[in-house]
């Protein structure tokens, strides 16, 4: 979910809505707003996207006001209806809350709260935090921020929240546990907000909230910030931000996808951009150097990520194997957290999260820690709460990814891990100084490659016309093209809802290939290298059985392009580095095909660009 805030003397809805609108990358199946008007709070909400939210808001009178907060939810508790959309009243329609995150023990305390009389509208976890909050503030005659206080401290779960009071509309009371929270500091106004994208064009400050911390932010006067737990003072530290509007906005492309396909070439040039230093013979990078004992006595590394930062992993998996000779184990996050894993002391975590906000992620990493483990992160987003919680890392400095179906985020991640690779494979003396040297020159030239296979859009729109009816698709790759196999099918999943599944080229006589037919779509990466000619029979076998091949080739390919029925060339580059180029045409195709059949391709259905639930 993503909220919003604001306390000054603007008007706070087009406020309010302009920023929910860039958090809808967040969630985006309700959206609500509560404004503080004349001695009431006027709350306004709907099922539906921002701009729904906006024509309910004006049609009913819900825009005055100088204060406010606005929410838009990704649903856990509770369907997305009105009724469940944020923000929530408490019973004496004095206190309006909104939350992102879960309070898992909710039942308990809203069981509680009937027994005292409370009467709940809806079926979510927050309505009974707004209630219990209220509870506290009247039984124990405290101030709202006390109260909040004392609340959160009976809550388990993760939230970032902000409440307000109709009785002292000069102060918001804001707090954070898991779940992302920013406080833009102007003259004398204040912005709330889940990242700092609502409020970048009024104020370049802002103070992040730690974990367990809460903060009074109060009208024309200060931010006061403390512990939870203790009650501890804190310090609020004003961070300068370094991100433009340019960046989040969509440039003249019809969607931030497309887009953010289009900036690959310089996302991948920005990842490498100081790091690599062709003319020293060097790879620069402060988080492993200053770790290099750590990563070089590790016996072994286990990779944990979500969703495409997995694939990423997966990619890594090959490339530091081969490069490096460690075992690398790579973890779904989920699974690894909860399974009791075996990891500690001369273990490296490498934990992959565009967003670093990742719940799933997040907690492996903590338990990781706690085990004993070098925990390393990868991200991309500055200052996330997992760049924060790993011992160092590396950002991938792709920009800001705002397209649900992660794409530059994906490329930049294998750029970054390719560049740790070589580093410790040239310290370990694991490959020879030439080698090293050819890595990294033809590291540097990938941009343009990626540019160059960019330019196949077209074709790759001519192709998607014709299967874009299609019921099914299969993607199959080998090697260091196995996961990008996955992540293809996964795009098309994600935006285009075609069922799509990733295999292993050979795996599929195991299974799949009972499923090919004249109809089936298989998506077959057969670059050169690669064990290409193993490719090529498993590409027989697909003919044979009247499937469709699509098949991304290398410049130049003749055999695989002569069985094929559709072809697209990538340039060629060293095999470790095809999935920076091969990952490509696959954004393109799932882009056109969710596009033709009018799918949202920015927020599609039941997705969420950061999930920060487990
Ligand atoms: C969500 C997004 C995916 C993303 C995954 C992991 O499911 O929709 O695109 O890959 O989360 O996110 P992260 O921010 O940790 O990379």
């Amino acid at each position: 979910c993503g909220i919003v805030g604001y306390i000054g003397e603007r008007d706070a809805f087009p406020i309010i809505m302009k920023g929910l609108q860039r958090l809808e990358y967040r969630g985006y199946d309700s959206a609500g707003v509560a404004l503080y008007n004349k001695g009431l709070i006027e709350l306004c909400k709907t099922k539906g996207k921002v701009d729904d939210l906006r024509v309910k808001a004006e049609s009913e009178g819900v825009v005055q006001g100088n204060i406010g907060i606005g929410h838009t939810r990704w649903a856990t508790h509770g369907e997305p209806n009105d009724t469940n959309a944020h923000p929530h009243y408490s019973n004496s329609g004095e206190l309006a809350i909104i939350h992102n995150g879960i309070i898992e023990n909710y039942a308990t305390i809203k069981e509680a709260l009937i027994n005292r009389g409370y009467t709940f509208s809806s079926d979510t976890d927050t309505e009974v935090l707004v209630n219990l909050i209220e509870d506290i503030k009247i039984n124990k005659q405290v101030k709202l921020g006390k109260a909040v206080q004392m609340a959160l401290n009976e809550v388990v779960g993760a939230y970032a929240i902000a409440v307000f009071d109709r009785k002292k509309p000069d102060e918001i009371i804001v707090a954070k546990l898991g779940s992302p929270l920013a406080i833009g500091v102007g003259e004398d106004e204040f912005f709330i907000a889940s990242d700092a994208s609502p409020f970048i064009e009024y104020t370049n400050n802002a103070i992040y909230l730690e974990d367990e911390q809460m903060a009074i932010v109060r009208k024309g006067r200060d931010v006061r910030v403390r512990q939870i737990k203790s009650d501890a003072p804190v310090d609020p530290y004003v961070q300068e931000l370094k991100l433009n509007l340019e960046q989040i906005e969509k440039n003249g492309y019809d969607h931030f996808m497309l887009k953010e396909i289009y900036e690959q070439p310089e996302a991948i040039k920005d990842t490498y951009r100081g790091r690599l230093r062709i003319n020293d013979g060097i790879i620069k990078m402060a988080g492993v150097e200053d770790n290099l004992e750590k990563f070089l006595n590790a016996k072994r590394i286990i990779i944990v990520a979500c969703g495409t930062s997995w694939h990423a992993g997966l990619v890594a998996e090959y490339i530091f194997e081969e490069l490096v000779r460690v075992p690398v184990e790579v973890e779904y996050a989920s699974e690894f957290r909860y399974r009791n894993p075996i990891v500690g002391p001369g273990d490296v975590v490498i934990a992959i999260s565009q967003s670093g906000e990742t719940a799933d992620t997040l907690a492996a990493i903590k338990l990781s820690k706690e085990k004993g483990a070098f925990v390393f992160g990868v991200c991309n987003v500055v200052g996330s709460t997992i760049s924060r919680e790993t011992h160092a890392g590396a950002y991938t400095h792709a920009g800001p990814e705002i397209g649900v179906a992660s794409t530059k985020a994906f490329t930049t991640q294998i750029t970054v891990l390719t560049l740790i690779a070589l580093k410790l494979a040239k310290s370990t003396g694991k490959i020879t100084n030439s080698e090293f040297h050819n890595y990294l020159a033809e590291m540097e030239v990938i941009p343009n490659k990626v540019e160059e296979t960019l330019k196949s859009d077209e074709h790759v729109a001519a192709i998607a016309d014709i299967y874009k009816d299609a019921g099914n698709c299969l993607y199959l790759g080998r090697g260091y093209n196995f996961p990008v196999a996955l992540e293809g099918a996964l795009k098309l999943k994600e935006i285009s809802y075609i069922h799509a599944e990733g295999y292993p080229a050979a795996e599929m006589k195991h299974g799949p290939i009972a499923l090919i037919d004249e109809q089936m779509p298989v998506i077959v990466i057969a670059t050169k290298k690669g064990h290409y000619e193993k490719v090529v029979s498993n590409v027989q076998e697909i003919k044979s059985r009247k499937g469709k091949i699509i098949a991304v080739v290398t410049k130049g390919d003749k055999d695989v392009s002569a069985l094929a029925d559709h072809v697209i060339e990538v340039p060629e580059t060293d095999e470790l580095l095809t999935p920076l180029l091969t990952t490509i045409p696959l954004q393109l195709l799932s882009y056109h095909i969710a596009v033709m059949r009018g799918c949202n391709v920015d927020q599609p259905r039941n997705l969420a660009k950061s999930v920060t639930v487990e």
